[in-house]
């Protein structure tokens, strides 16, 4: 290249880089199929009527990164610096379109844990791609639950729980999935209306509602919207919820009903918790309308 070309060439690039960052154009196109088992799939309210595609981590990491330090983070159990991409800036690169609201991480395992405008804006959380300087290749095992953390993970840099997210006395936890395969974009209208009760229900059941929307879905599904991880669907614990004395059980300590259990016990579940729980789920209609 002589250099006269060279000085043409930059300048023009820069200009063009400028300018689509100035417009707001996106930096990050989807491919339509997979090229890696590093490639994050990503669906839902994309642009241009595309519902699914894949980003490389390459693509990933040539957009501006962000470094947080956690001091206690859950998976590792230690301090760790996370370099990654904020949700917000990816949904941004990816155009994603504005009414999405709702931001469900899709695990390996299928457990699928969901993040909703206002955790995003209060926590800030990361798709990230290093943990202390170190590739997904170095991540090794959740110390929380033995599972590899590869792909991807997200975390934010710092947690507090929230007053207003206080349900029943029950506090929120922090969201930290790993093994992130997909991300979908949704809006809380369209993934959350089937799991909502009609104007007819209880307060109670309405407290129970937030709480199981909250602390169940990520593991027991609706209809494709939630993890698939226990395979026993919404409607199921609906069943078992006219039957007090193992629903609450189980919820509380899965073991002593089933000893080779998976599920998390909710020892920390008070009598009101699991009330408001038992209150939603037998009023809540698999088929319903919604609100
Ligand atoms: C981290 C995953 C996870 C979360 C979160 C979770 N569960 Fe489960 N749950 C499971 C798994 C896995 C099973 C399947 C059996 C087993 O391993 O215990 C299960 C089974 C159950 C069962 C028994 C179903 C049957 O057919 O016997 C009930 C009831 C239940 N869960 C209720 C709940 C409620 C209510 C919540 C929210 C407060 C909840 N679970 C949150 C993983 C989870």
């Amino acid at each position: 290249m002589t250099p006269i070309i060279r000085t043409l060439v930059h300048p023009v690039l820069l200009l063009l880089g400028l300018l689509s960052a100035a417009v707001g154009a996106a930096p990050l196109v989807p491919l339509p199929s997979r090229t890696s088992p590093s490639d994050l799939q990503v669906s839902g309210l994309l642009p241009g009527g595309i519902t699914n595609g894949f980003v490389t981590r390459e693509q990933l990491l040539s957009l501006p990164l962000t470094t947080v330090t956690n001091v206690q983070d859950g998976a590792l159990k230690r301090s760790a610096v996370y370099r990654g991409v904020p949700l917000t800036a990816l949904q941004a690169a990816l155009s994603v379109e504005s009414r999405s609201d709702v931001i469900f991480l899709i695990c390996g395992d299928g457990y699928t844990a969901h993040v909703d405008a206002a955790y995003l804006k209060q926590f800030a959380p990361l798709l990230i791609l290093e943990i202390d300087g170190q590739g997904p290749e170095k991540w090794g095992r959740s110390l929380a639950s033995g599972l590899a953390m590869a792909p991807y993970y997200v975390n934010s840099g710092s947690f507090q729980a929230r007053p207003a997210e206080r349900l029943a006395g029950i506090d929120e936890g922090p969201v930290y999935p790993y093994a992130v395969a997909r991300i979908d974009f949704s809006t809380s209208d369209r993934a959350l209306g089937p799991l909502r009760l009609d104007g007819a229900a209880s307060e109670l059941a309405r407290l129970g509602e937030r709480l199981a929307i909250r602390d169940c879905l990520s593991c027991h599904d609706h209809r494709g919207v939630g993890g698939l991880m226990s395979n026993r669907p919404w409607a199921l614990l609906k069943t078992w919820s006219s039957n007090t004395n193992y629903f609450r059980r189980y919820v509380v300590r899965p073991k002593s009903i089933q000893p080779a259990s998976r599920m998390p016990g909710f020892s920390h579940y008070n009598e009101q918790a699991l009330d408001a729980l038992q209150a939603y789920f037998r009023e809540w209609k698999p088929g319903g309308a919604g609100r």
